[in-house]
């Protein structure tokens, strides 16, 4: 059972009791079915699964452009019950850092750590991102920092695209209430959300784009950036995030020394 768990990704209790998902969405029971014989589970059918999925999207843009700050912006995440993550998570991780910053980074999602303390890059990855950010002269105080997901995908795994899709909207709404001078995406997931984009982040990291949403009145210079998880695995690309760092540091004009 425990091999089976850990194949599955489970791979840390999180509570006391197990969470039945099923009880958020009972299966109908089949309207067929003779009395007594068990009840058979039926599946939606293509349209049906697409007509859901369209509901739940329209239900967290209207949730997400419902609100005029980022205290509501937080409170709707905590009411929307749209993502499946949200109830195998521990914690919803929502910012840190300072939200009047000029500079704001998103990254993809929480992983363990930043799922037991409900902050975003306090992990391992986020102490490299900690002395990247220090290296151009920021920490957080001068940054604001949070992710595409909220919630942290069990065993730390990608986050598939219906989760980013039901997500994103609160991203962007997070983006035009800050409304920071320059973002810069950490990674393959957050550079290909909020660039509409499908190039990978060898291809997208050290150039400027420009982010635009629907609630943004104005688009927002945005730099992708290897992911500092992956720059842990592979530290020869390290240079090339180097570059990138100066590249934003350039356009922010930090005074602050280069160590
Ligand atoms: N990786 C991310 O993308 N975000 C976090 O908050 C932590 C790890």
């Amino acid at each position: 059972m425990l091999a089976w768990y850990r194949d599955v990704g489970v791979d840390e209790a999180v509570g006391e009791a197990a969470v039945d998902l099923t009880a958020h969405h009972p299966p109908p029971t089949p309207a067929s079915a003779p009395s007594g014989a068990p009840a058979k589970r039926s599946l939606p059918d293509g349209a049906a699964l697409l007509a859901g999925r369209e509901a739940v999207g329209a239900d967290a843009r209207t949730l997400a452009a419902s609100a005029a700050t980022l205290a509501e912006l937080k409170d709707a995440l905590c009411r929307f019950d749209g993502c499946p993550l949200k109830h195998t998570a521990t914690n919803l991780v929502f910012c840190d850092g300072n939200p009047r910053a000029d500079i704001m980074l998103v990254g993809e999602a929480p992983g363990g750590e930043e799922d037991r303390q409900g902050l975003p890059f306090v992990g391992v990855s986020g102490q490299l991102l900690d002395r990247m950010l220090a290296g151009i002269g920021l920490d957080r105080t001068r940054v604001y920092i949070t992710n595409i997901l909220p919630w942290r995908p069990p065993g730390n795994r990608q986050p598939n695209a219906g989760e980013i899709a039901v997500c994103l909207p609160f991203a962007e709404r997070h983006i035009a209430l800050v409304r920071p001078k320059v973002l810069v995406l950490a990674g393959g997931t957050a550079a290909k959300a909020l660039l509409s984009t499908t190039e990978g982040i060898t291809r997208l990291r050290g150039r400027w784009f420009d982010h635009t949403s629907p609630g943004l009145a104005a688009p927002i210079p945005a730099m992708p950036i290897y992911h500092p998880a992956y720059l842990l695995r592979q530290p020869a690309l390290k240079r090339d995030a180097w570059r990138d760092l100066l590249t934003i540091k350039q356009k922010i004009g930090t005074n602050s020394p280069v160590s």
